[in-house]
């Protein structure tokens, strides 16, 4: 088993671990009290208790609202005019400043054009061989004699922060106080003051980065972002800042999350690991399914923007919706068995990324991100198991949900 005196030397000056109230929740299993809910009925008022206790309910502001369906997850995420994202502009907007998650029309629509470009699928190219695969070797490079490691702790937690921050262009001194202001950042909820702290730390790192970067544009996000132009329009110093912090949560706790979550999947069932070591072109299909079985993202939020119903439920203009993705992700009425992983499986379709104009912007760059982790896993370690002497993994949490420790053995190299 990995201990702290043997982890990676990539992540040595800083082990994320010692941030563990982030690694959120205790819920093994959220999803049968979201099927019983579902099946009487998949829009519920009022609050809901999925194991953590319910919310009180504020009596002066319209009774919250929870959605359990795909479809009417979809039909409310299609309809931003009468679903507003401004729901995020309390706690996020506080701590991120003004980002395109909490936007709505025509507002958002001007503010992705200016960063999406950096998001296509072809422009992450470059950064694949690169960059990802680079830094997954050398978190491998750390432990591959070993002939046995956490994956969590010495790989998925780390390698998404490290990505994030070459991208940006980022000198390398400087990962492990970036990797712990995105950490902590990303946890305000579990300790508000630090998040605070951390916002504003990035906030005046990135000033000076940004400097630099106009005066020495390089091949990198930033400078990207200091030199864009949609419609006439050029993005603020604080607009940069605020999706720059946005990357964090958005981009580094989702994908470390959601790698974790398909190698569980895999580890758990030896034919599935077996189907995708020997024919890599079953990836896309492979990961889609880790993303519907169990989102790393459990629930998003809209407010309702004006009286309306939805499957025959009154909702409440100004009410808050929460949107249970990982209970549509398991519908029923949809898919087959929804309960068990498979990549085989016919209907593929899930909401993991969201749905609609709010859309991941950054799904190219996790898709990619995981593909290249998992076949550099495969092609360095071969066909690893779990380590039988090891604790058996699971996933927990209920709004962020992925295992917290991977052991798995390998014949070492
Ligand atoms: C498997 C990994 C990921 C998952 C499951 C995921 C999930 C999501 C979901 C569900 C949303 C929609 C939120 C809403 O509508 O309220 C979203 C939006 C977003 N994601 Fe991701 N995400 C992932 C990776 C990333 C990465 C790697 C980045 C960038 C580095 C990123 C950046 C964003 C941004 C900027 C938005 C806001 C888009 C907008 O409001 O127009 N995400 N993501």
């Amino acid at each position: 088993m990995a201990s702290s005196d043997t982890a990676n030397t990539a992540a040595a000056a800083f082990d994320p671990y010692e941030l563990k109230d982030v690694v959120s929740g205790s819920i093994r299993d959220p999803y049968p009290k979201m099927h019983e809910l579902r099946r009487e009925c998949p829009v519920h008022t009022g609050p809901i208790d999925l194991g953590e206790g319910a919310d009180i309910a504020d009596p002066n502001r319209p009774a919250p609202v929870t959605v359990f369906g795909f479809d009417e997850v979809v039909q409310v995420l299609r309809d931003n005019g009468t679903y507003s994202s401004s729901v995020y502009e309390g706690v996020m907007g506080m701590v991120m400043g003004r980002t395109i998650l909490q936007m709505d029309e025509p507002d958002h629509r001007i503010a992705r054009a200016m960063v999406a470009p950096s998001f296509r699928s072809k422009v992450l190219e470059r950064w694949e061989e690169e960059l990802v695969a680079v830094v997954v070797n050398e978190l491998i490079d750390s432990f591959i004699d070993r002939g046995h490691a956490d994956l969590v702790r010495e790989v998925t937690f780390n390698f998404p922060a490290q990505v994030i921050a070459r991208i940006l262009g980022l000198p390398r001194a400087d990962y492990s106080n970036f990797q712990r202001w995105a950490i902590e950042l990303t946890s305000v909820a579990a300790n508000w003051e630090r998040g605070v702290a951390a916002s504003e730390a990035l906030r005046a790192y990135f000033a000076g980065v940004m400097e630099e970067r106009r005066a020495a544009p390089g091949d990198d996000l930033i400078s990207d972002l200091v030199r864009v132009e949609v419609e006439g329009s050029t993005l603020s110093d604080e607009e940069i800042y605020s999706f720059l912090r946005l990357l964090l949560p958005a981009g580094v706790e989702t994908t470390y999350r959601a790698t974790g979550n398909l190698l569980l999947a895999l580890l758990t069932d030896r034919s599935q690991f077996d189907a995708l070591y020997n024919d890599r072109t079953l990836y896309p299909q492979a990961f889609e399914e880790a993303l519907r079985w169990e989102p790393p993202v459990t629930v998003i939020l809209r407010r309702a923007m004006r009286d309306t119903t939805l499957a025959g439920v009154h909702i409440e203009a100004g009410a808050d919706i929460a949107l249970l993705l990982g209970a549509a992700n398991r519908d029923e009425r949809k898919y087959t068995d929804p309960d068990r992983y498979d990549m085989f499986r016919e209907i593929r379709q899930h909401v993991g990324f969201g749905f609609g104009v709010h859309v991941c912007l950054g799904m190219h760059l996790a898709r990619m991100e995981s593909r290249v982790a998992i076949n550099t896993l495969f092609d360095r370690l071969g066909e690893f198991t779990l380590d039988p002497d090891a604790e058996v993994p699971h996933i927990a949490g209920m709004a962020f949900r992925s295992p917290l420790s991977l052991p798995v053995v390998f014949a070492a190299r």
